[in-house]
């Protein structure tokens, strides 16, 4: 059997009959939504093959299934970072595990530096597009069966979910930007040279995360909706200093707008998800 049969079994196992076919990648600091979604199960990573133990402060290591916003969805709370010295195959590797469970669409989400002037500190910015910066994809190595072998990467974030995140954002009177991500790998912060090359190079904003995730969605059909929490100014923009620290602080400043607008996008994101 295959590793990723293997993960989605012994997830599958707990499930007791739910279904998600939404699931959503929890950033630094935004694990609180896991609190959000009710009649939940959570399974630790401990308990999943092939899934390794979370190493960042600010991560919980588990998977939670439960409603949310009506729906059942399945979360990732801790998500695993290449800059832990994990292959971007493994950073990747629960999107598959979600996918063989029947999940459709994907939210992910993360915390990000501000390289564009529009952005401040605290605003939620929808993903656009990305620029994969990570030196790495995870569809490296020999073809494998239902992963297509070279997926097309327009439209990664796809418009028509990018349309509800902004509608859900409207009803909630939530302000929302929408920008391009660049995915570094990490873990020391960009030098404010970098963080120019990045804004020439038509970057909004910077992170070390949801590149391979992203990637390897589309290599599967998975529909994909980002969010950036905007958590500090990128390096040289304001000349102060960034730490892990001040990330996690902002996070939790916008957690309640964040968890709202996830659960409105759940909702209405239903009607937008395939057919299984
Ligand atoms: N750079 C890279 N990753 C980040 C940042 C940043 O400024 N903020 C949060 N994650």
């Amino acid at each position: 059997m295959n590793a990723t049969r293997k993960a989605a079994d012994a997830i599958a196992r707990s499930l007791d009959g739910r279904t998600p076919d939404l699931a959503i990648i929890l950033g630094s600091g935004l694990g609180g939504l896991a609190h959000k979604i009710e009649d939940s199960l959570l399974i630790s990573f401990r308990d999943i093959p092939g899934f390794p133990e979370v190493t960042v402060a600010g991560h919980e290591g588990a998977v939670i299934v439960g409603t949310l916003g009506g729906r059942e969805v399945i979360a990732l709370s801790g998500r695993f970072h290449m800059y832990e010295g994990h292959p971007a195959s493994l950073a990747a590797f629960p999107v598959q595990v979600f996918h063989a469970l029947g999940v459709r669409q994907l939210f992910v989400s993360n915390a990000a530096g501000a390289i564009s002037p529009k952005l401040a500190v605290g605003d939620l910015m929808i993903i656009s597009d990305h620029l994969n910066l990570m030196g790495a994809n995870p569809l490296i190595g020999p073809a494998q069966e239902g992963v297509v072998r070279f997926p097309d990467m327009t439209d990664a974030y796809d418009p028509g979910l990018r349309k509800v995140l902004r509608s859900a954002a409207e009803k909630l009177s939530t302000r929302v930007r929408e920008g391009v991500y660049a995915g570094l790998l990490g873990p020391s912060y960009e030098t404010p040279s970098e963080v120019k090359m990045l804004r020439l190079l038509g970057a909004d904003a910077v992170g070390m995360s949801t590149v391979p995730e992203v990637i390897m969605a589309r290599a599967l059909g998975i529909k994909v909706a980002g969010m950036s929490c905007i958590t500090n100014a990128a390096a040289g923009v304001t000349g102060a200093a960034l730490s892990h620290a001040e990330v996690l602080e902002t996070t939790q400043q916008v957690t309640q707008a964040f968890e709202s607008l996830v659960t409105e996008f759940a909702q209405r994101s239903r009607s937008q998800s395939p057919a299984r």
